[in-house]
């Protein structure tokens, strides 16, 4: 049975949420804002990427899951999306189920410096170009030779010019392979 003590610690919590929200307080601190990849886009990338139903793809701050339900989708490849925002994973989860591709994808909430994606045959980012340049290193480490990586807009930094760029509706497209010499730096 409750006692008067637990029935008032939920009363203050029940309050407390909304004035909670409204402060913003235990928000996730974002280094990158949400903003999505128009679809058409999202498509030259996945194409950049070389991606075929052979492929692990990671979209590293995936937001609302569509670079790598997509490439489930069309191109018959698996999927790992991370983001620091469970609402965005929360909708990412929502929509690889009404894509019909759940099965084929995960998405994880993490912090994207302190993830894991070792096994990714082609990594996506649409991140901000500081951003980028301190995930350059965690890039070489962690990706095997062949592996390739597409980013929307931002590029690597003079340590890292990118192999190919494209201009499509407006956006700049950048694409990198990982090369013997980056496992030895
Ligand atoms: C510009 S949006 C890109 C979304 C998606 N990749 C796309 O292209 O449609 C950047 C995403 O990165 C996420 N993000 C920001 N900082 C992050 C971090 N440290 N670790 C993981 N995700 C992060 C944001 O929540 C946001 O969803």
């Amino acid at each position: 049975m409750q006692t008067r003590r637990d029935f008032m610690l939920l009363a203050g919590s029940l309050l407390a949420a909304p004035l909670a929200r409204a402060q913003n307080v235990g928000a996730p601190k974002l280094d990158v804002p949400y903003v999505p990849t128009p679809p058409e886009v999202v498509r030259v990338m996945l194409d950049m990427g070389g991606v075929t139903g052979r492929d692990m793809v990671y979209d590293l701050g995936c937001g609302d899951g569509r670079i790598v339900i997509t490439a489930a989708k069309e191109r018959g490849a698996r999927g790992v999306g991370i983001d620091i925002d469970p609402q965005r994973i929360d909708e990412a989860n929502r929509n690889a189920r009404e894509a019909r591709v759940a099965d084929r994808v995960q998405f994880r909430v993490g912090d994207l410096f302190a993830s894991n994606f070792a096994e990714a045959t082609v990594v996506t980012l649409y991140l901000l170009p500081q951003i980028n340049q301190r995930l350059r290193p965690q890039l070489w480490r962690q990706l095997a030779v062949g592996a390739r990586v597409v980013s929307h807009e931002f590029d690597m930094g003079d340590m890292w010019p990118a192999d190919r760029i494209e201009n499509v509706e407006g956006r700049r497209l950048l694409a990198w392979t990982i090369k013997p010499e980056h496992k030895r730096a």
